[in-house]
């Protein structure tokens, strides 16, 4: 019997999964994505740190981590039996697994968000977002759970299947064990991760963050997408931006592996994502590498993104000059 009081902490991430409901092809699949991030972490302690020679998709050059990251995701779902299409940041293609869709799930992932962060030792992270049959490219909304790996000073998962988001945290044994659940963030924050240049924000971007900052929030800003939303749930707060700016209208973070996963996390833990139009996860992907800006985190603040995003294009389209 676990002892009274402690019992929490002894929920193992299979056990919770199925105390949820979750059916067992995607019970199995949230845990082979587990698996495989105690091979990723092993390789950013101890891999390579040079690059592969060769780059990606967006012309990024890939590191070996990344190369070796994707591909030990890529063998783990590969093997799962209950994938039926996968495609990551790092691939060129969806990679078919199996033609029968039934009861099988389509996964999207970024093996190794932020890797470049490695070699000066910050955190960084897996993301992954999962689709039921076969179809990728659907509107994130539609996504039946979404998980990321935070490899950080510890290394934590978090996930959802729709039924509120749950943080568990890796232990000794290497095994996930729940640390928090049902996390909620509230509806407006102190805190601003602002990603790309601010020479290069529209006026209404300048505008919201200029708002933002006459409000007193703080910087927090580690340049790592899962480090950066993880804080905002965690301390419950908080909004992150990667705007489209002057020379990037479609900003740098991709829609299908990155920003839809965050935004079922964050809108399960009552907040909201945004392109700064509509939200992210309303957004019919046209083409797998798709990108797209973001405002991301508590409601109110991201609200207000919209808003001033909004009245700065009206005042464009009617000739408003900003300063009158
Ligand atoms: O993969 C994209 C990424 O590395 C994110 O983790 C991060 O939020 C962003 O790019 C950082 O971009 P920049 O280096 O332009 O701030
Ligand atoms: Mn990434």
């Amino acid at each position: 019997m676990p002892k009274p009081g402690k019992t929490k902490f002894q929920i193992d991430l299979r056990r919770h999964l199925r105390e949820h409901y979750v059916n067992e092809n995607l019970t199995h699949l949230i845990c082979e994505i587990a698996e495989a991030s105690k091979y990723i972490i092993h390789s950013i302690s101890t891999g390579d740190l040079g690059v592969a020679g060769t780059s990606n998709l967006y012309g990024e050059q890939q590191l070996e981590l990344d190369v070796l990251a994707d591909r030990i995701m890529r063998k783990r779902l590969d093997h799962s039996r209950v994938v039926a299409n996968m495609m990551s940041e790092e691939m060129d293609e969806i990679i078919p697994v199996s033609p029968d869709c039934d009861g099988k799930y389509s996964v999207a992932f970024d093996p190794l968000d932020g890797s470049s962060l490695v070699d000066v030792n910050l955190a960084v992270g897996t993301i992954v977002s999962i689709f039921e049959g076969c179809d990728l490219l659907q509107p994130g909304r539609r996504q039946v759970a979404a998980v990321y790996i935070l490899y950080g000073p510890r290394t934590t998962l978090v996930y959802s299947v729709g039924k509120g988001v749950h943080e568990f945290g890796m232990n000794m044994l290497r095994e996930y064990t729940l640390l928090q659940e049902n996390i909620m963030i509230k509806p407006q924050g102190n805190l601003y991760s602002p990603g790309g240049q601010r020479n290069l924000y529209t006026p209404g971007v300048e505008a919201f963050v200029t708002k933002l900052e006459k409000r007193g929030v703080k910087l927090r800003y580690s340049g790592g997408f899962v480090p950066d939303i993880n804080q905002i749930l965690l301390k419950g707060q908080g909004i992150f931006f990667y705007p489209h700016l002057q020379n990037m209208p479609e900003g740098k973070l991709r829609l299908l592996f990155e920003l839809s996963p965050m935004a079922y996390l964050i809108e399960q833990a009552g907040g909201a994502a945004s392109d700064g139009r509509k939200p992210i996860l309303d957004l019919l992907p046209t083409q797998i590498h798709e990108r797209s800006p973001v405002f991301i985190g508590c409601k109110k603040d991201v609200a207000m993104a919209e808003e001033m995003i909004r009245k700065f294009e009206n005042d464009k389209e009617s000739g408003v000059n900003k300063n009158s």
